[in-house]
């Protein structure tokens, strides 16, 4: 990418703009996590609830750890095996972080993104930058530079434009704050990963939507398309209406059938293209074949169970 587009992003960052950006998850939109009304104007646009904290992205692991009250011996190892990865790691934050970035929570959420042009930003910005997926609350994430375009292009300063993203879901988020382990959202980085690194790791309860604060994130419908999305196989498709069926293993031999890879990480990469590209052709639904129930594939259950959630 040209270094000039990434000074002018970097300099709108620092003058309190907003800039959406790729990273290997998914494009965020970012803004300085030091400045408290630029925070607001995420909130804004996205249409997201006070409740709900931003992720802080930092250009490395030791400017990461400068934003934290307490950096456990399990976030170092984390952050040397992971980093930079898809891993947001939870931890008390320093108060130079502001209160609006992390819900009024005394925690935040710290990762360092694998992207290049995610990782020259940060690097150019010298800040941390709070960003959250670049897509309107609870709707589907962008993989794409046009995705954002297409749903927060006009209120955005830029877009910077860095291709579509390899690992194509949000980050696994732990969190170290508390007196054990939390897994708070799964990703591609498994647990299995991450406890071959620091022991067990408790998985954390799915809240109901007015607990929101008390586990942020855990929204039952979140990940949407705008199509009402079921969760079926292809001897359960519904007759009525015009349906689109996305499989791994058999097409419907009645309905309009997408392939999907058989293995989750390919699938995890091109599932929100694949249901944003559906939302685009406006069929009356969206069946999706379950995914395998076992521990490779929890991370596409998760956001296919949440994306099926009735409103
Ligand atoms: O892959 C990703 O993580 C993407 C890219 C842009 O980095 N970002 C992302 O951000 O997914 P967002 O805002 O859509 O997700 C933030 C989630 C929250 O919903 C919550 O689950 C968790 O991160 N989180 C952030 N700060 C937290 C905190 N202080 N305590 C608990 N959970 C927190
Ligand atoms: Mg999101």
């Amino acid at each position: 990418m040209d270094p000039r587009l990434i000074a002018q992003a970097a300099a709108l960052l620092r003058a309190g703009e907003l800039v959406a950006f790729p990273t290997e998850t998914v494009y965020g939109l970012g803004a300085s996590a030091l400045d408290a009304s630029a925070v607001e104007r995420i909130f804004a646009v996205k249409g997201r609830p006070a409740t709900s904290p931003l992720i802080v992205h930092a250009a490395d692991a030791a400017m990461a750890q400068s934003l934290a009250l307490a950096w456990p011996p399990s976030a170092a190892a984390l952050a040397a095996r992971f980093w930079p990865g898809p891993l947001t790691l939870v931890v008390p934050k320093r108060s130079l972080i502001c209160g609006r970035v992390t819900a009024g929570l005394p925690t935040v959420g710290l990762r360092v993104p694998r992207h290049p042009v995610a990782l020259a930003l940060l690097r150019e910005a010298g800040i941390p930058v709070a960003a959250p997926s670049a897509n309107p609350f609870t709707g589907l994430s962008p993989t794409t530079a046009d995705h954002v375009r297409a749903s927060l292009g006009a209120r955005v300063a830029l877009v910077l434009d860095g291709g579509p993203c390899s690992v194509g879901i949000e980050s696994t988020v732990v969190s170290l704050a508390g007196p054990e382990p939390l897994l708070l959202r799964p990703g591609m980085i498994s647990v299995e990963e991450l406890e071959a690194v620091i022991g067990p790791i408790r998985p954390a309860p799915l809240a109901p939507p007015e607990d929101a604060h008390a586990a942020p994130g855990m929204h039952p419908r979140h990940y949407s398309p705008r199509t009402p999305l079921r969760l079926a196989g292809r001897n359960d498709l519904p007759d009525e209406g015009r349906g689109a069926y996305l499989y791994w293993s058999e097409p419907s031999p009645r309905h309009s059938s997408i392939a999907m890879p058989a293995e989750p990480a390919q699938y995890a990469a091109r599932l929100y293209g694949a249901l944003h590209e559906l939302d685009r052709q406006g069929w009356d639904w969206i069946a999706v074949e379950p995914p395998p129930v076992n521990a490779a594939w929890l991370a596409v259950r998760d956001r296919l169970t949440r994306a099926a959630a009735q409103p």
